[in-house]
């Protein structure tokens, strides 16, 4: 039996998975965001703990026999975030969040001091990223800096509450500007860029080979007959394709949760910073992802249902199962900023094309398009990087939607697949992690592709009134700054 905790933006969800790979049960608690200034993102990693040890409590609960059964965990975890603890192990103040746009300056600075950080780190230095936080802190917060005695990323800090031990895994690491991409370990050099050393941060293992174990009074907490081993798990990106297996080249997937991505697993580095291509390692050895970030993606949703005042589910009902054309409105979804392919923390949210005949229907369309649009930016920018989308399965809660989907297959221009059910995404990733760290099982033999239940083509129709409508979409983006 193993457990997969994934410590996302929105929730913390766990998942009790059993040796055939079948999910047995699973939990999951909200957590809250504080924005203490418009662009600023924080949680309290507090709530992380609570709400992780109130999914695992709800499990003793309701699955005793199998929770005491788990022999393995694995960790996932939302990435890029800053967690400063004191030298008591404490957090200093709340954690950064990967989409906090605060230090952009910062990023310029970081680029000054270390040149070759395009190079090492496969990335563009931007705002969500850990190091330029680190050094946003030391130049407005110098006191909490100077307390500061290890940086952790969100899963790490829980991996410290539950074993002990600081320790990341590689794929989660590459989310911070400090690792080497090429080889998968700490940069003496871009620490130092920020005033930090390798005793700042944690030890870094593989995301598939074991870290350390549950401490012993928490897996008598919940019945465990022995302290299971804690894998080195994965960024939430690289957790979720190792849910559907994609370890190899060719396996392009998108993410369409909180926020959105396009990702391609590769057997080499495929970099392409200048284009805003982010170079995380994969979570298993030798592989690593290249991928196109966007800040909002299912959040866009979330946003317009608040100002809908109704849930996501009504405002998709009425849209049908297909587009039939596009929408007379176009929404640029750059609520928190974006990456790919701007690289502009200050870039804002539009809705453009409005007019006494626009309803509700039509601006959730337009808001569906838009971050098919803003993953067409993507694809061109990983285009750019010699890697070529010809299809791609998309995970996250986005792909509940038919509708959703029909858009990208049209935007795209390429079949999108959904998978059948609850056995993916990145908390199933991660128990996968957890399994391989326990049995050293050949990763192909663990990582298989879950069957496909759906299959989007592109409309031709459809996706030629996309191609036009694109370049006026483009349009709509200007700097502020
Ligand atoms: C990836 C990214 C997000 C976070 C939160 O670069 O910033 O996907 O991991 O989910």
């Amino acid at each position: 039996m193993y457990l997969g905790i994934d410590l996302g933006t929105s929730a913390v969800k766990t998942v009790l998975v059993d040796d055939a790979q079948r999910v047995i049960a699973s939990e999951s608690r909200l957590l809250a965001t504080a924005s203490p200034k418009p662009g600023s993102y924080e949680q309290d990693p507090a709530q992380w703990i609570e709400a992780t040890f109130a999914t695992l409590d709800a499990l003793k609960a309701s699955h005793a026999d199998a929770l005491a059964a788990v022999e393995g965990i694995g960790l996932s975890g939302q990435m890029h975030g800053a967690t400063l603890l004191d030298a008591s192990g404490n957090p200093l103040r709340p954690c950064i969040l990967w989409n906090d746009g605060r230090s952009a300056a910062e990023c310029r600075i970081l680029e000054q001091r270390w040149p070759a950080l395009r190079a090492a780190t496969g990335n563009k230095a931007m705002a969500g990223f850990t190091a330029p936080k680190l050094l946003w802190i030391a130049r407005h917060e110098p006191e909490i800096f100077a307390a500061t005695k290890l940086v952790l990323l969100p899963k790490a800090y829980l991996r410290l509450v539950l074993s002990g031990e600081a320790i990341e895994d590689v794929s989660d690491a590459s989310g911070s500007l400090w690792l080497d991409a090429a080889r998968r370990d700490w940069s003496d050099a871009a620490l130092a860029a920020t005033g930090l050393s390798r005793e700042h941060v944690p030890r870094l293992v593989e995301g598939s080979a074991p870290a350390t174990t549950l401490r012993s009074e928490l897996a008598r907490r919940w019945g465990m007959a022995r302290p299971p081993v804690i894998a080195g798990g994965a960024g939430d990106n690289p957790a979720g394709a190792i849910g559907i297996g994609a370890i190899q080249p060719g396996t392009a997937f998108i993410s369409l949760g909180t926020s959105g991505a396009l990702l391609a697993p590769t057997s080499t580095i495929a970099a392409n910073p200048d284009r805003v291509v982010h170079t995380f390692c994969h979570a298993v050895p030798g592989m690593w992802i290249q991928a196109g970030a966007i800040l909002s993606a299912a959040s866009c949703l979330a946003w317009a249902a608040r100002l809908f005042g109704v849930s996501e589910a009504e405002l998709l009902a009425p849209l049908g199962s297909r587009p039939q054309a596009p929408s007379p409105v176009s929404f640029l979804p750059y609520l928190a900023g974006e990456r790919t392919p701007h690289d502009d923390p200050a870039a804002r949210g539009l809705l453009d094309g409005l007019s006494h005949g626009t309803d509700r229907e039509m601006i959730v369309q337009a808001v569906l398009e838009g971050v098919a649009f803003a993953l067409a930016d993507c694809r061109d920018a990983l285009a750019d990087a010699g890697i070529a989308i010809a299809e791609a399965d998309v995970i996250g809660g986005g792909s509940r939607s038919p509708f959703w989907l029909a858009v990208l297959a049209g935007v795209l221009n390429v079949p999108i697949h959904r998978f059948a059910g609850g056995e993916t995404g990145a908390a199933f990733g991660a128990a996968r992690l957890g399994r391989l760290a326990v049995t050293g099982e050949a990763i192909p033999a663990v990582c298989t592709r879950p069957q496909r239940a759906e299959t989007f083509e592109p409309d031709a129709g459809l996706a030629a009134a996309y191609a036009e409508r694109r370049p006026a979409w483009r349009e709509l983006y200007r700097p502020r700054h």
